[in-house]
């Protein structure tokens, strides 16, 4: 089947749409549309892909982190703790969800460009393991309240090793000129270690930097690698610190269209690998532990949203929009980065994509869009839409306006589904309101 990106989605003989064993049209039914679909099995499999490439090819302790900025809800940290990842979080609600889902506080990472003097108490507090620090000015509120709470905190320091990884411009935060962590181009990051390395409060234990997102080679990756190499090797010269960490962020891209690679994380990890390895003789380096963030590459091809099909409308002499029963509320990323996704006609999946029309929400927003001048089957209202590769930052992102209600999201394991999140009540969207 054409449109089919992955090996978990099938077509049955009623010719709809099976993600992981079970009948969009079961789904449909017991939950309701839009709905959020995760396949837990596949979570699990990409959660695999990194811890055994990373055993294979790196020293041990090295360990991936997952993001979860892609996705976080209490649901997603079991499978996460269970497949032996640690995981990055990037303020204290993300921090909060995963501790509460039981998630290992010391195998949290904190980040945050601004954590408030709040948010270090609480990640104190929490005895959440380390903190990346993104500042001089954080690093000093950070020395002072762990400080008066009597505790050395591990931290690895966030640096930026100026690179442009040709990912979008919105999701690539590893430039110089970014509000992300401090230049090692500049001489800035010297100081920052230095810093660091005078305050009595905090353990440093490495560098982290992220380049971007949506990364489909390691190319740019090995270029950090030897940035990174650079510095720590110049900074254990110049003030015996040897660095124990490189945490290299996350960034490896996902398949949306079939335009897009398969990133294959092994090869690349392997190839990031062996770049450190030549890298650590040449420089003399001792070879670091690596930590890595991925979120997108763990979770959004296990996601499908569903949803129905309502309006079908020609502008005469213009296009065919179909509208569904969610948008940018639940996936804005075709509204703000123009992302382009895979959707097909789920209730008629066996049928001729041959009807090209652009894919509009409910919100009062002309932008609400998912997809533009794209070919599915032709739907019928009550046709379920379904759009490929949603796990990462949709639910994440998703929004209330319009007071749209977020939709519910089931997780699927071994041909069953299971609620997970479930649907907003209009109750809920008053719910903070006095
Ligand atoms: N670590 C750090 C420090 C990050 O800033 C990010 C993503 C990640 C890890 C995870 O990167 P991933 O493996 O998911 O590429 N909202 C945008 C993506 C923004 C990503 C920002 N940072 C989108 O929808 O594409």
């Amino acid at each position: 089947m054409e449109t089919m990106l992955y090996d978990y989605l099938t077509v049955n003989e009623e010719g709809r749409l099976v993600i992981g064993g079970v009948d969009v049209r079961d789904l449909a039914e017991e939950f309701g549309t839009p709905l959020y679909v995760l396949n837990e099995d596949r979570v699990r499999e990409n959660c695999r892909k990194y811890t055994s490439a990373m055993a294979k090819y790196f020293r041990e302790g090295s360990m991936p982190l997952y993001a979860g900025k892609a996705l976080c809800f209490k649901g997603i940290y079991p499978v996460i703790d269970s497949e032996g990842l640690g995981a990055d979080v990037v303020s204290p609600g993300e921090a909060f969800t995963a501790l509460v889902a039981g998630f290992p506080a010391e195998k949290l990472f904190f980040h945050g460009t601004n954590k408030t003097d709040e948010d270090i108490a609480y990640g104190l507090e929490s005895g959440i393991g380390y903190f990346v620090i993104d500042n001089m000015n954080e690093l000093a509120a950070l020395d002072r309240e762990a400080g008066e709470k009597g505790i050395v905190q591990k931290a690895l320091l966030r640096v930026t090793v100026g690179l442009d990884p040709h990912t979008l411009e919105a999701i690539n935060t590893g430039k110089v000129d970014s509000q992300f962590g401090v230049p090692i181009e500049t001489g800035q990051a010297e100081g920052f270690l230095k810093a660091a390395l005078d305050a009595e409060n905090i353990d440093v234990r490495g560098f982290h930097s992220h380049i971007g997102s949506q990364i489909m080679e390691s190319d740019s990756f090995c270029d950090q690698v030897d940035i990174l190499l650079g510095f720590a090797a110049d900074m254990m010269e110049k003030y015996g610190f040897t660095a124990e960490y490189f945490n290299l962020g996350g960034g490896f891209g996902v398949r949306y269209t079939e335009a897009d690679p398969l990133v294959d994380i092994d090869g690349n990890i392997r190839e990031i690998s062996e770049h450190l390895k030549a890298g650590c003789e040449r420089t003399g380096f001792p070879e670091p532990k690596i930590l890595m963030e991925p979120g997108r590459s763990i979770v959004a091809d296990a996601g499908v949203t569903l949803y129905t099909a309502g309006g079908i409308k020609t502008v005469e002499g213009y296009r065919d929009y179909v509208t569904v029963d969610g948008g940018m509320t639940d996936n804005p990323r075709y509204a703000l980065y123009k992302s382009e996704y895979t959707v097909l006609n789920a209730s008629r999946a066996d049928a001729p994509a041959d009807f090209e029309c652009t894919i509009a929400g409910r919100c009062c927003e002309s932008g609400d869009r998912i997809a533009e001048n794209i070919k599915i089957a032709r739907p019928e209202r009550g046709d379920l839409i379904a759009v490929l590769t949603t796990g990462a930052y949709n639910y994440a992102m998703s929004m209330n306006y319009n007071r749209v209600t977020r939709p519910a999201m089931v997780m699927i394991s071994g041909g069953k589904a299971r609620l997970v999140i479930r649907r907003q009540t209009f109750e809920d969207l008053i719910s903070c309101e006095l």
